[in-house]
């Protein structure tokens, strides 16, 4: 049993501190989000996140997890802090680190003892010096503070599975010590432990976001010349999955990669990569298609609505992706916008981003509690998050609701056949109707 800080309580900083609590450790999670603090003692989620809730309630009742706004009083006595702020993107494309140099302020100030501060929020490489150097200016060399990178490669909708059963541990440190603390942290976890340099570490963080957004990116390429030359992208999809070296994980077109990482993780590499001389181009092109994949979709869905502004749309998903309530550079989001700069009239809905997409959208869109009443009466609708849910709707009903049968699958989630069939106009990315074959 160890005795464990977790220093931000968002995505990242709750699911590791209700695991590692339910591993047996004495947990304290503190956040400066006085709302977010009173929500969580309240017993509330402040998001989306399957199967978290029921393990929260367990730690919390079994006296394994507390939490605080205090620092100090989360930091008393402490053997581990892990660091799980936010590093939004800068204003130069950059890593935003200050929020991480606040936290390891603090955290050299209230150690009351010899701690291990890991940092696992994803941060350029040579963060791990940074937070050396300000634990030694701020600390006073009164307790030995050890550093360690360990990069959080979990995924939201599926981070409590993620954390408890990762594909890999990877520590960055140069301290033996430090190692062996974390790798005794982590024993309970069947998974490869990877121990390398602090540098190694910040930097397998952001190439493994860099390689999934460059499959993304790859993929909606494929998708437009595809759809340009009349070829079905799924079947492509399917046809070069067969090789081993390709596969078929991370190979969905669509509307492009969103959410609080990709985005600013390839972004944040690029800046270094140009801090180092190294011109990105991949990256670069990377971020490029996927900012234009909104234009496309836009495009595709004047072309075949017409005007906007005298048409009624449904738009189905907000959140960026499927099981989160996360709306962080959010495709649909983006989609949303640039139809209403356009013109057009929205009925939106969303099974749990519904409030986080008010707080961005406020009173441009109309929030619908069912798809179905989305659909009612509208012109064209579109699914622009994959929420399984939309796959199993009575789309009969749907089509029946609405004033014209316009349906634009950006996530191709749906069956298409199926849907042609009922009477809808349906249109997939790259996904042609099949030809009319004539004896
Ligand atoms: N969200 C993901 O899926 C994911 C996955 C892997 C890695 N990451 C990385 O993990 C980090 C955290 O991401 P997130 O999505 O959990 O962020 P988040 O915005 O959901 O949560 C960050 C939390 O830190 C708190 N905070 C900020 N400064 C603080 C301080 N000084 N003391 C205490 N609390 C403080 C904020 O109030 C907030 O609640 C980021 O670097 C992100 O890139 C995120």
């Amino acid at each position: 049993m160890h005795t464990v800080a977790v220093c931000g309580t968002g995505y990242v900083g709750l699911v590791t501190a209700v695991c590692l609590a339910r591993f047996g450790n004495d947990v304290i999670a503190y956040d400066t989000d006085h709302t977010k603090i009173a929500m969580i003692n309240a017993g509330r989620l402040p998001f989306h996140e399957p199967a978290l809730a029921p393990m929260l309630h367990t730690c919390v009742s079994n006296g394994s997890l507390r939490f605080h706004t205090s620092a100090a009083h989360a930091l008393a006595g402490r053997e581990i802090v892990f660091i799980a702020v936010g590093t939004p993107v800068g204003p130069l494309g950059d890593a935003d680190l200050t929020y991480v140099r606040q936290a390891v302020k603090e955290i050299a100030t209230y150690a009351s003892s010899d701690l291990l501060v890991v940092n696992k929020s994803t941060v350029p490489v040579e963060t791990a010096d940074l937070v050396a150097r300000l634990l030694e200016r701020y600390g006073n060399g009164r307790r030995r503070l050890m550093v360690a990178s360990n990069p959080e490669f979990l995924r939201e909708g599926t981070a409590v599975e993620d954390f408890m059963h990762p594909e890999r541990i990877v520590i960055g440190t140069d301290d033996d010590a430090a190692a062996a603390l974390l790798k005794n942290l982590y024993a309970p976890i069947d998974a490869p432990v990877l121990v390398v340099e602090p540098h190694t570490a910040e930097m397998i963080k952001y190439a493994a976001n860099a390689f999934l957004a460059t499959k993304v990116s790859f993929v909606n390429e494929l998708s437009n010349i595809c759809d340009a030359v009349g070829a079905n992208v799924d079947d492509v999809l399917t046809g070069i999955a067969y090789d081993r070296r390709i596969g078929k994980h991370y190979m969905q077109p669509g509307l492009g990669f969103g959410g609080s990482c990709l985005p600013k993780d390839v972004s944040a590499l690029a800046h270094v990569a140009r801090a180092h001389a190294i011109e990105p181009a991949m990256l670069d092109a990377v971020l490029d298609v996927n900012r234009r994949q909104i234009a496309r979709a836009v495009s595709a869905i004047e072309a075949n609505v017409g005007d906007l502004d005298v048409s009624t749309g449904a738009l189905l998903g907000l959140s960026f992706k499927p099981d989160t309530d996360d709306v962080r550079e959010s495709p649909a989001i983006a989609l949303a916008r640039a139809l209403l700069t356009r013109g057009a009239t929205l009925r939106v809905h969303d099974p749990a981003a519904m409030t986080a997409a008010r707080a961005i959208l406020r009173d441009a869109v109309t929030y619908m509690k069912t798809p179905y009443e989305a659909a009612q009466g509208a012109h064209y609708l579109i699914v622009a998050t994959p929420w399984e849910n939309y796959r199993s709707l009575d789309w009969r009903r749907v089509y029946d609701s609405m004033q014209r049968g316009n349906l634009f699958d950006m996530r191709n989630a749906l069956d298409a056949i199926n849907l042609r069939q009922l009477g809808f106009t349906y249109y997939g990315v790259a996904r042609p109707a099949p030809a009319k074959i004539t004896a």
